[in-house]
C-alpha cells in the first residue's frame, strides 16, 4: 500500500515508525515531515494545513490510506475531502472534529451522552461571563472556545484572575477569534491522564493510557507547553479505571455522536482528571496526543495499518490491539525560550550514540537540515527521546542517558519525567 502521513512533529515521526513496520506498507510519504521521518518515509513539501495540495497530491499519486496527525487539517475539512475524492483517510469529519474545535460544541456533547464533566456555563457575552464568575466564586477554569494551540485555558485560583482571563479572551482578543465564545467551568481536582481509544463509527476499541507533563519546568512549574514528556503505563489509570473511562467516556460518546449525524472516526483522546478511582472528563482531542503516541508507538505490537484501515472502513469490531508488557517513556527536548521564543537552527550531534542505547529511538519534531546536510533544529519542541524497558526506572534511565549523549547548545529537558509514577 501507498501510505500519507500528514504533520511535521514527533508524533508523526512515531506514526511513520509504527506504520513501516508494516508488512502493508510498501511506500510511505509524509507531508511535510522533518529530518527524522526522511529516514523512512519520502519527504512531501506540502504544509500539513494546506487541504488543496494534499488532496491534490493524494490523487495524483493514488495514495491507499492518509493519517492525518495533527488537529488543524481535521478541523479544516482534509478528511471530508479526501473522502469525497475516493481515498481512505484516517482522521474524524470536521463535523467530528469540533469535539477538538470548539469546547462549547464539546461540553454539550458530553452533555447529552450523560458523560460526567465539570459543571459549565458558554458565554458570548463579558458581563455575563463575570457575573456567572462572581456567583461560582474560585477556584474556577475560564477557557477560549477555539483552538488556541494548547492555551487557552485558565485555571483561575482567584476570581480576579478568572475575571482578568475573561478581558484578555474576548474583549483583548488575545487569541483572536478563538475567544470570541467562552466556557467557563468548575474546578475539577485530581490527577490527569490521557487515554486513547481508536473508533469506527460504531465501535471504539480501547488503546492505553499515558500521562504527559504539560509545565515547562521541573515539579510542574512555568507556562504550559505542547507537552515535554511522557510514560505508559500511567499508574493512576488502573485497568479498572480504563474501563470505567470506556464505560463512561468513550462508548456514550461514540453513540451520542452517531446519533447525531456526526459519526466519529479516528483517534479519540480523551484528557480525563482521576480522583479516587473515578474519572471526569477533562476535554476530547481529535487525534493522538503529542508526545503521549511517542511512548504508544513503542509499546504497540499490532500492526497499526490494519487497525487504521479497519477503523476506516468501519470494521474494528472483533480487532484486538496488542501492546508490550514493557513501560515507555519520551523526554521532550526543546529549544531553550520554548514556549516563549527561541533560537532555529542549532546544529544537533550525537544522534547516532543516543540512539544506540539498547531500548532507546530519538524520535524528530522540528528538525531539518542545513545547506551542509547537518540535522538542525527548527521547532519548539525539536526531540522525543523515547525508551523502552522492563521497568519504567529502567525506561527512564535509558531515556536521560540518550539524552546526555546529544550535543545541542540550546536543547532543554525537564529532568523529572514520570515523577508521579517513580517519585
Ligand atoms: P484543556 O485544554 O481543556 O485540557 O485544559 C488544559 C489544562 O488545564 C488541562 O490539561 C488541565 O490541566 C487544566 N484544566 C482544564 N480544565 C480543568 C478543570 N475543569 N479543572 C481543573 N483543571 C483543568
Ligand atoms: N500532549 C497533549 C496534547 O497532545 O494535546
Amino acid at each position: 500500500m501507498k501510505i500519507l502521513v500528514v504533520g511535521s512533529g514527533g508524533r508523526e515521526h512515531a506514526l511513520c515508525w509504527a506504520i513501516s513496520r508494516s508488512p502493508l506498507c510498501k511506500t510511505l510519504y509524509c507531508a511535510p515531515g522533518n529530518a527524522g521521518i526522511k529516514e523512512m518515509a519520502t519527504l512531501v513539501p506540502i504544509g500539513a494545513e494546506d487541504v488543496d495540495a494534499l488532496e491534490k497530491f493524494a490523487v495524483e499519486q493514488k495514495i491507499d490510506l492518509v493519517v492525518v496527525g495533527p488537529e488543524g487539517p481535521l478541523v479544516a475539512g482534509l478528511v471530508d475531502r479526501l473522502d469525497a475524492a475516493g481515498i481512505k483517510a484516517f482522521g474524524p469529519s470536521a463535523a467530528a472534529a469540533r469535539l477538538e474545535g470548539s469546547k462549547g460544541f464539546m461540553k454539550d456533547m458530553v452533555a447529552k451522552a450523560g458523560i460526567p464533566t465539570a459543571a459549565y456555563g458558554r458565554f458570548t457575552d463579558a458581563e455575563a461571563a463575570k457575573t456567572f464568575i462572581r456567583k461560582n466564586g474560585a477556584p474556577i477554569v475560564v477557557k477560549t472556545d477555539g483552538l488556541a494551540a494548547g492555551k487557552g485555558v485558565v485555571v483561575a485560583m482567584s476570581e480576579q484572575e478568572a475575571l482578568t482571563a475573561v478581558d484578555q479572551m474576548m474583549t483583548g482578543k488575545q487569541f483572536g477569534d478563538a475567544g470570541d465564545e467562552l466556557v467557563i467551568e468548575s474546578f475539577l481536582p485530581g490527577e490527569e491522564a490521557s487515554f486513547f481509544a481508536i473508533v469506527d463509527g460504531k465501535t471504539a476499541l480501547p488503546l492505553i493510557a499515558a500521562q504527559d507533563h504539560k509545565r515547562v519546568g521541573d515539579g510542574d512549574t512555568g507556562p504550559n507547553t505542547g507537552g515535554m514528556g511522557a510514560y505508559s503505563p500511567a499508574p493512576v489509570a488502573t485497568a479498572d479505571v480504563q474501563q470505567k473511562i470506556m464505560d463512561r467516556c468513550v462508548t456514550p460518546l461514540v453513540k451520542t455522536m452517531a446519533e447525531a449525524g456526526t459519526p466519529y472516526r479516528g483517534v479519540l483522546f480523551a484528557g480525563l482528571m482521576i480522583e479516587n478511582g473515578e474519572p471526569t472528563l477533562l476535554e476530547y482531542n481529535v487525534r493522538f496526543g503529542d508526545p503521549e503516541c511517542q511512548v504508544l508507538m513503542a509499546r504497540l505490537k499490532s500492526d497499526i495499518v490494519e487497525l487504521l484501515l479497519a477503523a476506516c472502513e468501519g470494521k474494528l469490531a472483533g480487532h484486538k490491539v496488542e501492546w508490550s508488557e514493557d513501560p515507555a517513556m519520551v523526554v521532550v527536548m526543546a529549544a531553550a525560550g520554548y514556549p516563549g521564543s527561541y533560537k532555529k537552527g542549532g546544529v544537533i550531534g550525537g544522534l547516532d550514540k543516543a540512539n544506540a542505547v539498547p531500548g532507546v529511538k530519538v524520535l524528530h519534531a522540528g528538525t531539518g537540515f542545513d545547506a551542509s546536510g547537518n540535522v538542525v533544529a527548527t521547532g519548539g519542541r525539536v526531540l522525543g527521546v523515547t525508551a523502552a524497558a522492563p521497568t519504567l526506572a529502567e525506561a527512564r534511565e535509558r531515556a536521560y542517558k540518550a539524552v546526555d549523549l546529544l550535543e545541542w547548545e540550546d536543547g532543554f529537558c525537564r529532568r523529572d519525567i514520570g515523577w508521579r509514577a517513580l517519585g
